[in-house]
């Protein structure tokens, strides 16, 4: 299918005891790094929203960044993406400091993550099969044949394989989610970035989309995954991460969480919240 876009992909995994001493360190030697936040503070007006957070992601991994409401879980993804810039500290993908790229060559980082953001926006003027085929589109030079088709497969993967033509207006919530995963998924992304994939789910339709997820990362895609939904993040995560007023308060597997010193932490990990 769209096999030939994968590239660099490296099979090796840690096992989860390299990854449970927490520290700024915790990516085993000769593991690679997808993305690392190193030091990252960010300040909206005067409020700080992101306070000294260094995390690292190791290739094919699965990393879940939790947090309650507000405490700078999308600003993290949208460092990590390029959109916003950090006031101090670094931000590396593949081992490239993101702010300090080019225009052509964070275009080029940015074509190795697929996002999808918390709203899942798709365009609402073309058709949810264009909407997954954009991407193809403007960053290949396939035929339209080709494109359709690869198009097709990822919607089919996602369980729209009968809503090419179908316009996102017409979609449920979890449809419009679901489409939006797999234009994200388009172009067989490296780093997949996904902000909230179960939020307006039902819980079998979350099930099914945390599945792909896993079966993503088994194929060598590295996950973030920020989310509320903790059976979700014990499914998908080989590490958690808990944000709390802008700081990385607690780091590590969903079992070491559970054990935390931390009364919230504990009581987050408690919550079957979904959404
Ligand atoms: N571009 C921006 N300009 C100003 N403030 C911003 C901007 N983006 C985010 N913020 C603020 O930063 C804080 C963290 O926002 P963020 O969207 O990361 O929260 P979150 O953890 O994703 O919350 P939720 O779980 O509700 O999605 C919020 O107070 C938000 O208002
Ligand atoms: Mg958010």
């Amino acid at each position: 299918m769209s096999e030939p876009l994968r590239q660099g992909r490296v099979a090796q995994r840690p096992d989860d005891s390299a990854l449970s001493g927490r520290t700024a360190d915790a990516v085993r030697p000769g593991v690679r790094e997808a993305i690392k936040l190193d030091h990252v503070t960010k300040s909206f007006d005067k409020r700080k929203v992101l306070d000294d957070v260094t995390l690292e992601v190791a290739e094919g991994t699965g990393f879940c960044l939790l947090g309650r409401s507000g405490t700078g879980k999308s600003v993290t993804l949208k460092h990590i993406i390029g959109l916003l810039r950090p006031d101090a500290g670094h931000v590396f993908v593949h081992g490239k400091d993101v702010p300090e790229l080019n225009a052509r060559e964070l275009a080029e980082v940015r074509r190795s993550m697929g996002f999808l953001f918390q709203n899942s926006a798709l365009f609402d003027s073309i058709s949810v099969g264009e909407n997954v085929a954009f991407p193809l589109r403007r960053h290949t030079d396939w035929a339209d044949s080709k494109i359709r088709e690869v198009a097709r497969a990822k919607l089919a993967e996602v369980g729209l394989e009968n809503d090419y033509g179908k316009m996102p207006a017409d979609l449920s919530g979890g449809m419009r989610k679901r489409a939006g995963l797999a234009r994200a998924m388009a172009l067989d992304p490296d780093i997949l970035l996904v902000d909230e994939p179960s939020a307006g789910l039902d819980p079998i339709t979350s099930d099914e989309i945390d599945q792909l997820l896993v079966d993503l990362k088994k194929g060598g895609t590295t996950l973030v995954v920020v989310t509320h939904n903790i059976p979700s993040a014990r499914h998908i995560g080989d590490e958690l991460a808990m944000l709390h007023d802008g700081r990385l308060i607690a780091r590590g597997t969903a079992e070491e969480l559970d054990r935390s010193d931390d009364e919230m932490v504990r009581a987050f990990m408690r919550s079957e919240g979904g959404g």
